[in-house]
């Protein structure tokens, strides 16, 4: 029998007897590694798998990750060329893997889970769910005719700050929550490799790539009302210019010809209990900071900010503002936070326990962030089913 790669991890040498959790990765590229990162974390996990059209990443996971080359598919190691844009067909027909991590780019989530899970392997896909609310719709289809757990990767809400002011919220603190702003702005951050700037391959730009983060770790902490209704605009003003490529920035030479996303979005979301969420996510724009990444919450009660987790309400006839004395700093790295989301989908998969990101939540988030795209396009409030 071939040595299990979890085993073979640098990482914790946590014991695990039993049977092991098979994940095959497809797409392995940058957030792959962070997932494969955190699995080290989580010893009851084997990856026994990688699908990518990179020859390079099947590499990577041959050679890093200790991937069997026979358990690789999609691109051809010896040649470096691209064999098929679909290879989780061949792989889970050759590997029967228990469950796929689909870290691809936004437009090839959707078919990966939808394939994977009707035929009974588990799901996990990273943030945005998908490219639009009906591929979630098929995603969550596909993994209940699977009879398996689809589980979305949204990290922040695991961060302590955002964890404090849930805590905080369903402790009554903030009484009813009214106005909810959201700020993933980057003052000149367009990326410079993948396809975050090709529409069709992203669904959009800042908003479906950073925003989508904030909006989700907001709207947890809200406790999830249904979404019915968003306005907003979008704006493509630098992004998609040559001279613009060599401003002195952190990502400079990004790809203008291919760009087709947004640079700025500023949106409204209304709730069904007549919550509004403002949304302000950018690529560019002209603002003071580098990069922002913020909610802030008014509610009758009280009011907060992350990631300070400040709270702002009245004690003892004095308005007061409270500042936690103690962060676990340690709780805010990423190698953390992924093991976290990862470890709950691997239980939930493993044991029947709760999913914190379901397919369900990815829905909700993706209807916030279309709702928003289809209001731009249609230059008018319009409502969210
Ligand atoms: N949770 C987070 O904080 C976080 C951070 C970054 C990215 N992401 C998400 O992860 C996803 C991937 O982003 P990334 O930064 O890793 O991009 P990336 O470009 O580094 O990696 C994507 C990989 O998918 C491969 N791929 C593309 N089409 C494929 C296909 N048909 N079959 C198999 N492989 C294919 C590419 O070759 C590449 O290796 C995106 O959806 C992104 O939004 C999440």
């Amino acid at each position: 029998m071939a040595e299990s790669v979890s085993t073979k991890m640098e990482g914790p040498s946590v014991a695990f007897k039993g049977k092991k959790f098979r994940v095959a990765i497809i797409g392995c590229g940058g957030i792959a590694q962070a997932h494969l990162n955190a699995f080290k974390n989580i010893p009851e996990v084997e990856i026994v798998a990688g699908v990518d059209i990179d020859a390079n990443r099947l590499v990577v996971m041959r050679d890093k990750w200790g991937v069997p080359e026979e358990n690789l598919f999609g691109a051809d190691i010896k040649t470096g060329k691209k064999i098929s844009d679909t290879a989780w067909i061949e792989m889970m027909k050759k590997v029967k893997p228990d469950a796929v991590d689909v870290c691809t780019p936004n437009g090839v989530h959707c078919a990966p889970i939808v394939y994977c899970c009707e035929r009974g392997a588990h799901g996990f896909v990273e943030k945005p769910m998908a490219m639009n609310p009906a591929e979630c719709e098929k995603m969550i289809a596909a993994a209940k005719k699977g009879k398996v757990k689809l589980s979305v990767g949204f990290q922040h809400r695991y961060r302590p700050a955002c964890e404090s002011l849930i805590e905080a919220r369903k402790n009554g603190v903030f009484g009813d929550i009214l106005f909810v702003k959201v700020r993933a702005l980057r003052r000149r951050g367009i990326p410079n490799w993948g396809v975050f700037g090709q529409k069709e391959l992203q669904g959009g730009g800042p908003m479906i790539d950073i925003g989508v983060h904030m909006i989700e770790c907001a709207y947890e902490f809200m406790g999830c009302p249904k979404p019915v209704a968003a306005m907003g605009n979008i704006w493509t003003y630098i992004g998609n210019k040559k001279d613009k490529t060599n401003v002195r920035s952190m990502w400079p030479g990004w790809d203008w010809k291919t760009y087709t996303v947004e640079d700025l979005a500023i949106g409204q979301i209304r709730f069904d209990n007549g919550a509004i969420m403002q949304i302000e996510a950018s690529f560019a724009a002209h603002i003071k900071e580098n990069e922002v990444h913020e909610f802030s919450a008014m509610g009758t009660k009280g009011g907060c900010h992350f990631p300070s987790a400040e709270i702002y309400t009245d004690q003892n006839n004095t308005m007061v503002n409270v500042t936690p004395a103690w962060m676990d700093s340690k709780g805010e790295e990423w190698n953390v936070l992924f093991t976290k989301k990862l470890q709950n989908w691997v239980n939930g998969c493993r044991k029947g326990t709760e999913l914190d990101a379901s397919g369900e939540d990815g829905l909700n988030v993706q209807k916030i962030l279309c709702g928003l795209y289809a209001a731009a396009a249609a230059g008018k409030e319009i409502a969210i089913k």
